[in-house]
């Protein structure tokens, strides 16, 4: 995206002051989402990034990583596979826990979900501690396939998620 591009939509995320608990800065997407150039830009630069690299699944996180990853793979020519907050799925799941800014969970993929050694790229909105992006790590390699990249609308820095993430190539749009 252009510079210019990336100024529009870094004035198009709310930020909410202690939200969902004290001392956190909530960053909102839901004000960029409902903006159609905002959702134009967001997408657009993912689906040039991420066009013919030959990717079969998208996965994106439950719930704010939906509305970003299905679109991409439809764009991209990818499956979309859900990762969900337990108890979400109906068949067998492979199942990982993680801890988060503010408390802990755990999510899930369906275990047939993907064939051996296919080519993904997680998606969520936002990478805060990174807790939640190395558990869906760990979901896709358990399951046999491979991590191609790890793609972010906005990515909170002081939090140092890219430590955790060594090794993996992450791309974020916007950082706080
Ligand atoms: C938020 C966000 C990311 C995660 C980032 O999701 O959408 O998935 O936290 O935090 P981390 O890097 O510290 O793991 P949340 O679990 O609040 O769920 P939601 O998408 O259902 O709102
Ligand atoms: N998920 C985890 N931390 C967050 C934050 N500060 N703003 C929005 N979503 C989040």
């Amino acid at each position: 995206m252009t510079i210019e591009e990336k100024e529009e939509l870094n004035k198009l995320v709310r930020s909410v002051e202690d939200f969902p608990e004290k001392g956190v800065i909530f960053r909102d997407i839901t004000t960029a989402l409902k903006d159609k150039k905002g959702l134009e830009i967001i997408i657009k630069d993912f689906t040039d990034r991420y066009k013919n690299k030959g990717i079969d699944y998208v996965v994106g996180a439950d719930a704010r990583g939906f509305i970003f990853g299905a679109a991409i793979a439809y764009n991209i020519g990818a499956g979309f596979v859900p990762a969900r907050k337990p108890g979400k799925l109906p068949a067998e799941v492979e199942s990982v826990e993680y801890s988060l800014e503010y408390g802990k969970n755990s999510i899930e993929i369906h275990k047939d979900a993907f064939e051996k050694n296919s080519k993904i790229l997680i998606v969520d909105d936002l990478l805060a501690t990174g807790g939640t992006a190395e558990a869906m790590v760990k979901l896709v390699e358990k399951l046999g396939a491979k991590v191609y990249e790890l793609a972010f609308m906005i990515e909170l820095v002081d939090l140092k998620a890219r430590d955790l993430l060594k090794g993996y190539k992450v791309y974020t749009q916007l950082k706080y």
